[in-house]
């Protein structure tokens, strides 16, 4: 499918998706979330793909927000559908989705683009990177899910200080808060996020979208992780994946799923 603000290309098993609008440094408007939403139902519908890296058109931004632009002047009943519509269509979307997606942060990663990097499930940065929730400073506070997401990732404390202070981390900084799981220099960069989705594809896709659906039960009010794993759990035993899964350990040879 052809889009105008992202480009979108799968190659060898792994859907990279890049935010392309690099004279806004990425941000996110409407179009470009519909785009995304586009094709994130497309990869984690497409058997072929096993992993989605996204990552920013250029080297200065990931992505710089949400566009401000476009928000600039909205009411309230606007605002909440932004966020809603928003959060919905893409942050919890590319969350639950089954396929596992690594955010390739290359550069500026705020607000809404920090958010996008914490919708998806691994985050891996350059060393050029900076990352933060500078929404307080505009007078507003993060709506894709960051005040909920970041304090997952760093814990409450950690998070109310980067939200109340609207401060950007380093990428060294990220990776000591936990933010991130891996630094490396920008050419590194998506190599790194090849050789981990390399390492999932060995795997079973079956598997894999069981073991993000019960790590996210985990973090949803109401829902009880431990029962959803449970019943994944059993699940898995009326798949032919683990049929092959547990074949291939006894026959002493690798698994093909
Ligand atoms: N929205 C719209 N346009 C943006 C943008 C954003 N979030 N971030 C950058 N741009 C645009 C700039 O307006 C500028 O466009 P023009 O050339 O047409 O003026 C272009 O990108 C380049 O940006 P700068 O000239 O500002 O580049 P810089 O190197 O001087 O600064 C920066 C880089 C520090 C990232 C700065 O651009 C910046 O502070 N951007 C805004 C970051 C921000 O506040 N993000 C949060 C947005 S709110 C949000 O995300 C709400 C939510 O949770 C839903």
């Amino acid at each position: 499918m052809n889009y105008d603000n992202i480009l979108s290309e799968v190659k060898e098993g792994i859907c990279y998706i890049t935010i392309n609008r690099p004279k806004q440094l990425n941000a996110l408007n409407g179009a470009t979330i519909t785009e995304l939403n586009k094709a994130i139902i497309a990869a984690d519908n497409d058997k072929l793909v096993r992993c989605i890296i996204l990552t920013g058109a250029d080297t200065k931004a990931f992505v710089a927000g949400a566009d401000i632009k476009e928000f600039a002047e909205f009411d309230k009943k606007l605002g909440e559908n932004l966020a809603r519509k928003g959060q919905e269509v893409l942050f919890d979307l590319l969350e639950n989705a089954s396929t596992p997606s690594i955010a390739a942060v290359n550069g500026f990663a705020l607000g809404g683009g920090l958010e996008l990097a914490m919708a998806c499930h691994i985050r891996i940065a350059s060393d050029n990177a900076k990352m933060g929730l500078p929404e307080v400073s505009l007078g507003v506070i993060p709506g894709y899910g960051g005040t909920q997401r970041l304090a997952s990732l760093v814990g409450k404390g950690k998070a109310m200080e980067m939200i109340t202070t609207a401060g950007m981390l380093s990428a060294t900084e990220a990776k000591d808060w936990g933010l991130v799981n891996h630094v490396c220099t920008q050419e590194e960069l998506i190599p790194m996020a090849e050789k981990l989705a390399s390492r999932m594809k060995r795997n079973s896709p079956m598997a894999i979208a069981k073991a993000i659906k019960s790590v996210n039960a985990g973090f949803t009010d109401g829902v009880n992780g431990f029962e959803v794993e449970i019943s994944e759990f059993g699940s898995c035993f009326e798949t032919l994946e683990f049929v092959e899964g547990t074949t291939a350990f006894m026959e002493k040879r690798k698994a093909k799923f």
